[in-house]
């Protein structure tokens, strides 16, 4: 992660609770229950600057999500349509003539003491910044297999996006980072292959794409979504199955995806190279379709992008 990829940009405008102001003006009281909990649940949608336009990637499916996720956690976030116009204003508004990264969130606002979902008030807000490569994948990942185990769905469910269960993320992300490497790859409880601190992760073993299936406490990622549906088009066999760690020193290809990194190639994974050490075949085809349907070069993707 490159440090001004990560970095806002404070003039900005932002929405906050029913209102429009610069970014630095929407501020939340200490005491909320969101700050003190981490009690929201948040999405990550990218925007692509096409030239003309910026393209709002996956804008209807991460509000879905987004909106199913708050129901989960008993929140009450606005409703799909509402959140649409609020993500699209907010880039019409600020007219970025560059890759964007939208952040929307459903927090609980209420500012009395006590971890419970129930009878506390609701909140929620949209910000963007610009994004370029979250991950520097010019080289190719070096990966661990974390020791942080990954958060089980009986315990902060994670595929909600919920905000307290990224603490997981952070200290599996930092423990990487310390040893040298560029990303941490979790196992779940059963110490199967789960997926990195904020991707995805796909195998290639023999031809065949595999990733680890929806109860292996992943969130359901929408470039994950995408990846399985190029892979159906380009007629590359695929399977979503329990995925064991030592899988992953055999494989022949291994990325990780998502909206932050897009579509990364590994190099290596605890100091094992994958396969020839290169971009394998199968990535470089899954990348170059990813990139040819968020620049919208490929009509048959167009569907997936939402001009502001
Ligand atoms: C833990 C985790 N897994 C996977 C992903 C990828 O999901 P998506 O493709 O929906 O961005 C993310 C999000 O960025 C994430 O935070």
């Amino acid at each position: 992660m490159t440090k001004s990829a990560t970095q806002p940009v404070n003039n900005t405008f932002a929405y906050l609770d029913g209102g429009w102001r610069p970014l630095t003006e929407c501020t939340v009281p200490v005491n909320t229950h969101a700050l003190q909990y981490g009690t929201g649940c948040f999405e990550g949608i990218r925007g692509y600057w096409s030239g003309d336009r910026i393209n709002i990637l996956f804008l209807r499916e991460h509000f879905q999500r987004l909106a199913g996720n708050a129901a989960l956690l008993m929140m009450k976030s606005p409703t799909v349509d509402e959140m649409c116009t609020i993500a699209t204003r907010l880039v019409r508004q600020n007219e970025p003539k560059h890759n964007i990264y939208i952040r929307p969130m459903v927090y609980k606002k209420g500012l009395t003491l006590g971890p419970v979902l129930i009878d506390v008030p609701d909140g929620f807000l949209c910000y963007m910044q610009p994004l370029g490569d979250y991950l520097d994948t010019s080289k190719g990942l070096s990966v661990c297999v974390s020791s942080w185990q990954r958060l089980s769905d009986n315990s902060i469910p994670t595929r909600t996006k919920a905000t307290g269960g990224y603490l997981n993320s952070a200290l599996a992300k930092s423990e990487a980072v310390m040893n040298g490497y560029d990303e941490a790859v979790f196992l779940n409880d059963r110490g199967q292959v789960c997926e990195g601190s904020a991707e995805n992760i796909f195998l290639v073993r023999g031809g065949e794409l595999i990733t680890p299936d929806r109860t292996a406490d992943i969130l359901e990622g929408i470039t994950r979504r995408a990846i399985l549906q190029f892979a159906k088009d380009l007629g590359i066999p695929a399977v979503e199955r329990p995925v064991a760690r030592t899988e992953l020193y055999l494989a022949d290809e291994l990325f990780l995806v998502g909206t932050g990194c897009q579509v990364s190639w590994v190099r290596s994974v605890d100091k094992r190279v994958v396969g020839a050490g290169t971009r394998g075949p199968l990535t470089e085809r899954l990348q170059r379709a990813y990139e040819d349907a968020v620049y919208g070069r490929n009509p048959a993707y167009a569907s997936w992008l939402t001009p502001a």
